[in-house]
């Protein structure tokens, strides 16, 4: 970290002594200011819950600038990585910090293509679970459990340990998914084939059948790839600050993925996208386009709690970039399949045109995130509704997967352990329970 001739002086009125703290500038954004010392030479705490004004850590993976709408992976915007590059390609970027030259993306798709398979063990595991159970629940379950299929990739602290379960993750994900489904419509599981590219492999394990071939239509394996790189990294998130923070004490990478999974379950983040599509087709069944006013009145009513899923975000306070991109795709997998009179589509585009333009969300600054459109491209993939964050949990595993590895090998790392202010009673005596 590079420290800033500016110092920031804190300063009491009750005359306590003033403390001067170190800036930090990075190599874009915001500079922070150093408070480490703070607790040890004021006996004071800092208070930022959701972490609003909070850099938990230092990183060099991901950049966003929200008043701007920019996403940068590696220094890479976003935008060239979804047109020029596929997933494999970005997943090396996001773990190593360069792209692969040919040779090495060669070297890393086979290493990756060869850890496809699961043990075998993992379908008995899975049987135990209730055939309607939501995939997310199965997903934190399944990852979870790789912590006892692989123990030679258990130890956080061995950088051999970590590359091999980085691999496998992202390896084992896709079959994961894949057999969370067939399990839910009582399919066979369909193995990995390993002349498939990664997004086209994933969508054979999902729709083919030991009856029949299945050959994956190259419009919507592009699509599904354009989905994974997008969702692949999006700096100190909600799972990925979880992550980071379970595997801060140590735990072993699988699960501390598994936490990251379970957090991005929430409607307030990866589950947005299936909020997202339901949201639109509650509106298609009140009347689709012309209920819209009603619909966007009640969000606008505070007292209704109904938000306008796939809208907003903590950081970007401008068009998500993200949401542009799959605008793009949602397009042309509509073309591709003759469905570019797809109601949902429509709706949203219009939902969009109209809340763009209203006041309430010109206000906040709410505008379309990458959830908005993602669900109607996948459904019309033909992937099920209550999949959907699971795809988002496939494709974040490789960004959860770095800023794991970026924190174990940062020398200032630290078992993450916030403070508090504390509101609760003060000491007191119990009083033995025949007299309460
Ligand atoms: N619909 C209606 N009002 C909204 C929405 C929305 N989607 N999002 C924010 N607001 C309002 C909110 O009520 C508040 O209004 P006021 O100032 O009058 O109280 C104001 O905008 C600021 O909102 P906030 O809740 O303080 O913002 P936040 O940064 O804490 O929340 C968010 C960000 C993403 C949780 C929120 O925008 C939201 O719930 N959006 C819908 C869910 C969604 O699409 N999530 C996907 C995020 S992108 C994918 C991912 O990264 O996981």
């Amino acid at each position: 970290m590079t420290p800033s001739d500016v110092k920031a002086t804190l300063s009491f009125s009750d005359g306590s002594p003033q403390m001067d703290l170190p800036l930090y500038k990075g190599t874009i954004g915001p500079d922070v200011i150093d408070i480490r010392k703070l607790y040890a030479q004021t006996g004071k705490f800092t208070y930022d819950p959701g972490f609003l004004s909070t850099a938990s850590c230092n990183s060099t993976i991901t950049y966003i600038d929200g008043d701007k709408g920019e996403l940068l992976y590696r220094g890479y915007p976003i935008e060239q990585l979804a047109t020029n590059c596929d997933y494999l390609e970005t997943c090396y970027l996001l773990l190593y910090g360069e792209l692969p030259s040919p040779s090495q993306k060669e070297e890393f798709v086979n290493r990756v293509t060869n850890h496809t398979m699961v043990n075998e063990q993992m379908q008995f595991f899975l049987r135990g679970f209730r055939r309607d159970a939501h995939p997310m629940a199965v997903m934190t379950g399944l990852v979870g459990a790789l912590s006892a299929f692989y123990h030679d990739s258990t130890d956080i602290n061995n950088p051999e340990h970590r590359e091999i379960a980085a691999i496998r993750l992202i390896a084992k994900m896709p079959t994961l998914v894949a057999m969370a489904y067939k399990y839910t419509i009582g399919q066979p599981y369909i193995y990995p084939k390993n002349d498939l590219s990664y997004a086209g492999n994933f969508m054979r394990m999902m729709f083919a059948t030991p009856c029949e071939e299945y050959k994956p239509n190259d419009v919507l394996v592009r699509a599904m790839d354009r989905i994974f790189t997008l969702h692949a990294d999006h700096e100190q998130n909600a799972s990925t600050s979880t992550v980071r923070l379970c595997g801060s004490s140590g735990t072993n990478p699988f699960a501390a993925i598994a936490a990251g999974v379970a957090c991005l379950w929430g409607p307030a983040h990866g589950g947005a996208n299936e909020a997202c599509l339901n949201m639109l087709n509650d509106i298609q069944q009140m009347g689709g386009v012309a209920k819209i006013g009603e619909f966007i009145k009640q969000v606008k009513d505070k007292n209704s709690n109904v938000k306008l899923m796939g809208f907003g975000h903590r950081v970007y306070k401008n068009y998500d970039p993200r949401a542009k991109l799959m605008r793009e795709t949602c397009h042309e997998v509509l073309n591709e399949l003759g469905l570019h009179d797809d109601p949902l589509f429509k709706l949203a585009m219009e939902l969009e045109k109209i809340a763009l333009e209203d006041e309430y969300f010109v206000a906040r600054k709410l505008y379309p995130n990458v959830d908005f459109y993602s669900g109607i491209v996948q459904r019309a993939i033909g992937i099920p509704v209550p999949l959907f964050t699971a795809i988002f949990a496939l494709a974040r595993t490789v960004g959860w997967i770095a800023q794991l590895n970026e924190m174990i090998g940062d020398p200032e790392y630290k078992i993450g352990r916030p403070r508090q202010l504390f509101v609760g009673a003060t000491p007191r005596n119990v009083t033995p329970i025949a007299q309460r």
